[in-house]
């Protein structure tokens, strides 16, 4: 990272963190999330945990080379349950998979609270995470579409209500794009991306003589959203 610019995929989580958050990065492996946000006076502090000791260290000797070693806690530990306590506003758990994200969520009690964000960054199994906090009892209230280097990301803002709900296949699929909120130019892109996954899946399971129906569900889902066209103005 030069000059501690972000990717556009971590561009987009920095973009949902709240102005002088206490701030967590969960799996920060570099810290270039914290080191952005701390330089840029988004947040003041942040902790930031990682599982492995190499990325830790990492993630330390940039913080260091950034001046910001008084503004910076770094924990080895195992998700975010070590966080308890620490008054953490807005956390983030980017970069790994949705399955990994909803346990780590799962094992941190506190953050069903209202008063904490989350900020999520599955690189897959995003409708497994849909799925998993909205039965938990968080809601999604924005997602961030981004791409980059021919990859397509989605960033999730969550919180928690209380209140668990089951989510259809479709809506697990697409987020907040299954019923045309969050519609926008980066997310037609990553529409796209899907459609064409989803397509190819379909073919797969045809060819191997497999029942595609949930996939075809999708898929129709995904070519009407994409047909209707995007709303101008809608971001
Ligand atoms: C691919 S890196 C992502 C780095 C950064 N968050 C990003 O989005 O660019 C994943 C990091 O998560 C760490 N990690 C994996 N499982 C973890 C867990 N259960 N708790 C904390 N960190 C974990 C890994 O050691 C690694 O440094």
């Amino acid at each position: 990272m030069k000059g501690w610019a972000l990717t556009p995929r971590l561009r987009s989580a920095a973009a949902l963190v709240r102005q002088d958050a206490v701030f967590a990065d969960v799996g920060t492996d570099h810290a270039y999330l914290p080191i952005f946000l701390l330089t840029d006076g988004v947040v003041r502090f942040s902790y930031c945990t990682d599982i492995n000791e190499g990325p830790l260290a990492s993630a330390r000797r940039n913080a260091e080379a950034a001046g910001l070693l008084s503004r910076t806690e770094f924990l080895l530990t195992d998700g975010a349950a070590a966080l308890t306590d620490k008054g953490v506003s807005d956390l983030a758990i980017c970069g790994m998979g949705g399955e990994l994200i909803a346990e780590i969520i799962e094992r941190a009690e506190w953050t069903r609270d209202k008063r904490v964000n989350l900020i999520l960054g599955p690189m897959s199994k995003q409708a497994h995470l849909r799925k998993y906090l909205y039965s938990r009892g968080y809601t999604v209230l924005k997602e961030a579409y981004t791409t980059d280097a021919g990859k397509h990301y989605v960033t999730l803002l969550a919180t928690y209500v209380g209140e668990c709900r089951e989510i259809s296949d479709t809506e697990a699929e697409l987020g907040l794009i299954s019923d045309g909120r969050e519609l926008s130019p980066s997310s037609r892109d990553y529409l796209l991306g899907k459609a064409r996954s989803y397509e190819k899946s379909v073919r797969g399971k045809e060819l191997s003589g497999a029942a595609a129906g949930d996939e075809r569900e999708v898929l129709a889902a995904i070519k009407g959203l994409l047909e209707n066209g995007i709303p101008e103005g809608r971001v």
